[in-house]
């Protein structure tokens, strides 16, 4: 048995308008006051400011979905670091595969953002997955461990313990199609090792490592009872409360 305690994150991606967010949010940590897992709301970054106040006093924390890796500058249309820390934001989302899909995040990307993220405070949840081509041509274990390794570079052991690696299989997003419990079981178990091998077991067995796609009501349990799965990353599910409070007990 771990000791690493289990983090059940939901990633609203682009749902709920500001308002909405505080009212769930409201409701939700009456839900979830008593949880032993560590419970976080990932919300759009209008909702921040409320969300974070509402939250305030609860053992809900706050990640945003996305951030910039400068400080300040010319860069139309981003938020930084300093900019979240300053809100009271706990986490950050990095790397999902919608980001790297839809608007250009790389594997360097994303390291530049965990360094920024961390000078600030605060703390990444990286993501990494396969597409369905990836794994019918056997390279996942591949092709996540070249994510892991680049994300990582040049963090210190320290900063490694606290990450979270947030394992989600393109194929299992949004569609319903959940990994088996061996199949994400398989990978973060991959994911663990790669860490042990850059930074040595004591980091390895600090780090938490999530599971996301399609993870619901129904197959959160037994998912985060594998042994190399420490809670997971919620989409879909995340958005209606009374399934993301059996996940946050799960
Ligand atoms: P779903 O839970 O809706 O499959 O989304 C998973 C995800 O992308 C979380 O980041």
């Amino acid at each position: 048995m771990s000791n690493r305690r289990t983090i059940a994150a939901g990633n609203w991606k682009m749902n709920k308008t500001a308002s909405e967010a505080v009212e769930f949010v409201n409701a939700l940590k009456e839900k979830v006051a008593d949880t032993a897992s560590e419970v976080v709301v990932g919300v759009p970054f209008v909702c921040l400011p409320g969300v974070v106040a509402a939250a305030k006093g609860s053992n809900i924390k706050v990640a945003a979905q996305n951030v910039h890796w400068e400080e300040s500058g010319a860069f139309t249309g981003e938020v930084s670091a300093p900019m979240l820390a300053d809100l009271g934001v706990d986490y950050v989302i990095i790397g999902h595969s919608e980001r790297r899909e839809y608007f250009g995040e790389t594997n360097e990307t994303v390291n530049k953002k965990a360094h920024a993220i961390f000078k600030h405070g605060m703390t990444p949840i990286i993501c990494c997955g396969e597409t369905l081509t990836q794994r019918e041509q056997g390279v996942t274990a591949d092709h996540v461990r070249y994510q892991i390794k680049v994300a990582l570079l040049g963090l210190s052991a320290e900063q490694v313990k606290q990450v979270v690696i947030a394992y989600e299989p393109i194929w299992a997003i949004g569609t319903g199609k959940t990994a088996t419990n061996e199949q994400a079981n398989e990978v973060c178990a991959i994911i663990r090792n790669t860490i042990k091998e850059l930074y040595g077991e004591d980091v390895s067995n600090a780090t938490r490592i999530q599971y996301g796609g399609s993870v619901n009501a129904k197959n959160a349990a037994e998912l985060f009872a594998m042994s190399d799965i420490d809670g997971g990353l919620v989409g879909g599910a995340s958005l209606k409360i009374d399934d993301f409070t059996i996940i946050a007990k799960a």
